[in-house]
């Protein structure tokens, strides 16, 4: 927690340091080039819970197999969201995984599987610096991958692509590579190619180090790897026989002549995704990758604030929180908010500035997280995560600095896809639901608006099962009962316009479709798609955004 009221002091004002001065001395320089801070994403059951597993077993992070519980939410249990909890409660320990490999401290952000969490999923994704993608062989590019993809996009993240299950009869590699490319909207390049799939898969041939992986499967593909001089090496007819190898030259020749060499430079600028091939489950191609990212995957980087461009040298701490996990149980009703640091040294017990509360906040009990268990720790550095123990104080993306006041911006809120009225069954306790709503929004459990004119409280989410969590929480929590009623929206649009008076008809001509949010931004809810084209068509003074910045 923020120690309770001994963590809070009034904050004592600081004249904010100048930009250029700041974090000239790179104190921590060795710190931040020894990090990696990433997710891995994917469309459920494409391979990501068991791609990290492996990740961790070649970071010693875990012994064997399995020891990961699955962070993903089984699709028997979509109506019971206590198991989910449950499970989830399982998955803090999981929710950041540091490891070590090869002398590169990697922090593997997890994000949940379970499609109606995928707004913890979109904001995680703020605070990694890259992702890798896992994309299922045989199903192609899926729905959660498009919207994946679409937030990286967002944020300029470097992706690289793991096409997984390789050993299953999966699509013709270059068309799945032109489906990607197309669907995504991102130039791919291939560092493996792989000799066939299915039953016929044979491996991957590595095309910046000329080494063949042979594929059985059950084996770790280190054990098997062949360096050739060049791919006209006789072996290949050994190894592949006749038709493979003559295969393999062909494409081999073909992919480089396209491709050419990989050019890291723009694949830190998210202009290229470098793919691989294996298949998860056998650890196969998987090392190839790990080896790869830890060599070109982004250190910390900079990051924009609301009053200037914050840089991951400075010496003085700030950073900002991005999830908060709440604890069903009624005995241990804590919360942990997810703080991702974005320049200089965290410490524990030292105070910071939280500059929304413009209060002066320490941590005596800072986790961090390794695969299993939660550690307490002395300190921490950019890129790294920590979890802060929460009793209401923290909401996403609150920043906490050294006493400079600024808020990260990049942390969208995205349009939710089920909106239900709250109608109040006990009117005695209107005041412990309003603090519940407010409360649970910011914790980022659902958005909240109010509709304009009628004063109806609405309650947006990505998935039905929020409903139930928040109709079980405001009970168990606050004493309120609550019921939903379902509305006929579908999306949420931010409105701006640089005319205010033209915005004000607009709102006032719309009252049903129109509310506020929770800051106050007016949002048109929009019945279809068609109605939301029609009013974009008919409106040209308005503008309608599908995202809105927490901190602008
Ligand atoms: P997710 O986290 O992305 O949802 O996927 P997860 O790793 O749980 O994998 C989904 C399913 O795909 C699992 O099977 C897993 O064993 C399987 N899988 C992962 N990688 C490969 C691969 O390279 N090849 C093949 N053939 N299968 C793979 P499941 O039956 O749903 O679960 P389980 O009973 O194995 O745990």
């Amino acid at each position: 927690m923020t120690d309770g009221l001994a963590g809070l002091r009034p904050a004592k004002r600081q004249v904010p340091p100048h930009p250029y001065l700041c974090g000239a001395s790179m104190k921590y320089q060795l710190e931040i080039a020894k990090r990696r801070s990433f997710a891995i994403i994917s469309h459920p059951d494409a391979g990501k819970t068991t791609l990290t597993e492996k990740f961790l077993l070649f970071g010693g992070a875990i012994q064997v197999a399995g020891a990961v519980k699955s962070n993903k939410i089984k699709k028997h249990a979509t109506s019971d969201f206590m198991e989910i909890e449950r499970q989830r409660g399982i998955s803090v320990a999981t929710s950041v995984m540091s490891f070590e490999y090869k002398g590169t401290l990697i922090n593997l952000l997890d994000t949940p599987g379970h499609k109606d969490f995928a707004e913890d999923t979109y904001r995680t994704l703020t605070a990694v610096d890259s992702v890798i993608l896992v994309v299922d062989s045989v199903n192609g590019v899926e729905e959660q991958t498009r919207r994946l993809m679409e937030v990286c996009r967002m944020r300029d993240t470097p992706v690289i692509v793991f096409i997984n299950k390789m050993d299953r009869d999966g699509k013709n590699r270059f068309d799945l590579l032109e489906e990607i490319e197309k669907e995504l909207t991102i130039r791919l390049h291939p560092m493996t190619w792989p000799i066939n799939s299915g039953k016929d898969f044979k491996g991957v041939y590595n095309m910046a180090d000329q080494s063949l992986l042979l594929f059985r499967a059950g084996t770790r593909a280190d054990e098997d790897t062949l360096q050739i001089a060049s791919l006209a090496d006789p072996v290949l007819e050994h190894k592949l026989g006749e038709k493979d190898a003559q295969q393999l030259r062909e494409d081999a020749e073909l992919v480089e002549g396209v491709y050419g060499a990989l050019n890291v430079e723009e694949y830190l600028q998210a202009k290229v995704a470098p793919v691989f091939f294996g298949s998860a489950i056998n650890n196969f191609g998987v090392k190839e990758m790990l080896d790869t990212f830890i060599r070109i995957a982004p250190t910390p980087r900079s990051r924009m604030s609301t009053t200037r461009p914050v840089g991951v040298q400075e010496d003085k701490m700030s950073g900002f929180v991005f999830k908060i996990h709440a604890n069903l149980d009624p005995k241990h009703r804590d919360r942990i908010a997810f703080f991702r640091i974005c320049a200089g040294k965290f410490e524990r017990n030292k105070y910071y500035h939280h500059v929304r509360l413009d209060k002066d906040v320490r941590f005596s009990n800072p986790y961090s997280f390794m695969a299993r268990d939660k550690s307490i720790i002395e300190d921490a550095y950019a890129g790294d995560v920590v979890g802060l123990f929460d009793t209401g104080n923290f909401k996403i993306g609150d920043t906490l600095t050294e006493g400079e006041d600024f808020y990260f911006t990049g942390i969208p809120s995205f349009s939710p896809e089920i909106f239900k009225e709250v109608v109040n069954k006990d009117p005695l306790k209107t005041k412990q639901l309003e603090k519940g709503l407010l409360q649970l929004t910011d914790e980022g459990v659902a958005q909240l608006f109010t509709q304009f004119g009628g004063n109806k409280k609405i309650i947006g989410c990505v998935g039905e099962l929020q409903f139930e969590v928040i109709q079980y929480r405001l009970l168990h929590e606050y004493g309120a009962s609550v019921v939903f009623n379902t509305m006929p929206f579908y999306k949420a649009c931010w409105l701006t316009a640089t005319d205010p008076a033209k915005l004000i008809d607009f709102l006032r001509f719309k009252q049903a479709n129109a509310a506020e949010d929770k800051d106050g931004h007016p949002v048109y809810l929009a019945q279809s798609e068609w109605f939301l084209n029609t009013e974009i068509t008919n409106n040209p003074d308005i503008q309608f955004h599908f995202t809105s910045e927490i901190h602008k």
